[in-house]
């Protein structure tokens, strides 16, 4: 496709209206504020292209403009079809300094046309550091590479027949269309990108099978749930064309710590060791917006939709990790019955002592209300279970894919109707007249019928991502400090990243004497704890 130097958003009209949320959400996001204040003056992006595909909401409004305000040049897209607040990306648009392709709502073809634009950049090979949440951006170039490299080597082109994924499809065109154009577009990009920070590595694991499995993929969806580990399989076989920083593991309140230690210490930027070597989970992340975020956004997502009554109902919550607990408490907040599946002990048992009951699906599908997905895993709730449920029983994932939900079997089940009832609501009608209402079309709930995690909780995660930017271009852009390899914030960071947001919220801490301090092992500045325990 050409490349688009101009914005394409749904309605600049919208603009002003996004430009007053921004301001809102500002006031709410004191770490990209303070981010903003320590190196902003400093310019420590200027003349450099840093893109990003992250869900474009107001929230990421804020991190585009605070990536902006350090100097970078900024194109960036939404990671998923139905996120994008379209005032958002108005607002950016029109602000003029950051290049916008996004609009709620995308098809499939559209939302990959929207990546590769944000990707290409005119006049240059492509973006310097790049911001990618589920992988998509990064999957592009490394598949992009590989089929430019086959086609150098025997002349043949990706096929999408080769394929039954639809998203694999629109792939395999667009490399295909693109290749005919320029055979080195991709490697191209590969070569000037020098690093990427992903919010969430997932959906990584189609990166780690080769061109000719690529529509194999597709059949195998448990290909897709590995990311992480098969991101650092890709580094360890030398596969992974360019470092990168996960986020994710580590992040939410980690962006203030990042501006505090980077600016006080700067050799702490030098701290940041491959994955497998520190903690694989981070407090200020997983316990923050996985929990917190998911408690505020399910019901909210769920109101917005159907303006069901949640009180009395019966929820079920599949998963009982730490969306699953956000989704559970909040629904029980909201006045339902919950009920929890699981498949691990420990998680079940913690069900059962906050009063939750641990049921199969199977034993309780025909009498639930509201079903949330939870687990990050696939093939959650079946067509055999959708055939079971109640009338107009409401079904919805917050967990990761829309293969939590078996949409495709539900939306080819022979004698099967669909109802568009609004945007992101469809009732699918079997031949027995009872209906189920699905939510998103099975993607994220939170996402795509409200507006995900408020502007608090994300600010802990964009911080991270600001960071992690800051890092790599110390790390891997201004000096080649790392290996193309998968890469994890220090702990201490989470603690510094909290400290940085409790001042907002009116919160006094106690301050820890050396005496106590040396009482019980820790260092009077912290790190509090000891990385594996999570607290
Ligand atoms: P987690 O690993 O803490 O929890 C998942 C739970 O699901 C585990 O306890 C696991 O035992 C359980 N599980 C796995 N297979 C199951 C099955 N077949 N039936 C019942 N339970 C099963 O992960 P976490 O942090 O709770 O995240 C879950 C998913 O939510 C992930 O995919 C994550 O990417 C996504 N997520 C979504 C957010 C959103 O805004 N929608 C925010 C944060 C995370």
């Amino acid at each position: 496709a050409p490349t688009q130097d101009d914005p394409l958003v749904k309605d600049m009209g919208l603009a002003e209206f996004g430009r007053k949320e921004l301001t809102l959400a500002e006031h709410e996001m004191p770490g990209l504020m303070a981010a903003r204040k320590e190196f902003g003056p400093s310019q420590p992006f200027k003349g450099m292209n840093i893109n990003g595909s992250l869900h474009m909401t107001i929230q990421t409004g804020v991190l585009i403009e605070t990536l902006a305000a350090l100097g970078a040049k900024v194109r960036w897209c939404s990671c998923n079809i139905f996120s994008t607040q379209d005032h958002a990306a108005a607002a950016i648009a029109k602000a003029g300094t950051s290049t916008v392709f996004a609009w709620k709502g995308e098809t499939l073809p559209e939302y990959w046309w929207c990546t590769e634009q944000m990707m290409t950049v005119p006049g240059a090979d492509g973006c310097d550091q790049l911001v990618d949440d589920g992988g998509d951006a990064t999957l592009l170039i490394h598949k992009g590479k590989e089929f430019e490299e086959k086609f150098a080597k025997d002349g043949s082109l990706p096929d999408p027949s080769s394929t039954t994924n639809a998203e694999f499809k629109c792939i395999l065109q667009l490399l295909r269309d693109s290749i005919q154009v320029d055979k080195t577009k991709y490697t191209r990009m590969a070569a000037k990108c020098k690093g990427v920070s992903e919010e969430m590595l997932r959906v990584l694991g189609v990166l780690g099978t080769g061109c000719q499995d690529f529509g194999a993929v597709s059949e195998s969806a448990e290909e897709t749930t590995t990311g992480v580990h098969r991101l650092r399989e890709m580094a360890a076989k030398g596969e992974l064309l360019f470092p990168a920083i996960n986020v994710n593991d580590c992040r939410f309140f980690c962006f203030v710590l990042v501006i505090l230690v980077f600016t006080e210490n700067r050799a702490s930027r030098n701290t940041l060791l491959p994955g497998k070597q520190q903690q694989q989970d981070c407090v200020t992340k997983s316990k923050f917006d996985n929990v917190y975020g998911c408690r505020h956004s399910l019901p909210d997502s769920i109101m917005r939709a159907t303006d069901v009554m949640i009180g009395g109902k019966r929820a079920l919550v599949a998963g009982y990790g730490d969306v699953g607990k956000g989704c559970a408490f909040a629904m029980r907040g909201a006045g339902a019955r919950v009920l929890i599946t699981e498949i691990d002990p420990i998680c079940a048992l913690q069900a059962c002592m906050e009063g939750f009951q641990v049921v199969t699906l199977e034993e309780c599908v025909g009498e639930v209300d509201i079903f949330t997905s939870a687990t990050g895993n696939f093939k959650i709730i079946t067509l055999e279970h959708m055939k079971k449920m109640k009338n107009n029983a409401i079904v919805c994932n917050i967990g990761h894919f829309d293969n939590e939900i078996a949409m495709e079997d539900l939306e080819k089940c022979p004698g099967v109707k669909v109802e568009n009832i609004k945007p992101q609501v469809d009732r699918f009608v079997f031949p027995d007249g009872h209906g189920v209402i699905v939510l998103a079309s099975g993607r994220l709930v939170n996402l795509g019928c409200a507006t995900g995690h408020p502007s608090f909780v994300m600010s802990c995660s964009f911080t991270n991502q600001v960071l992690a930017q800051l890092d790599i271009l110390e790390n891997c852009t201004k000096a080649k400090n790392y290996k193309n390899d998968v890469y994890l914030l220090p702990k201490k960071l989470d603690e510094k990243v909290a400290a940085l947001h409790l001042p907002s919220l009116g919160a006094s801490m106690t301050k820890l004497s050396k005496e106590q301090a040396d009482y019980i092992g820790v260092p009077v500045e912290g790190p509090f704890k000891p990385a594996s325990r999570l607290k």
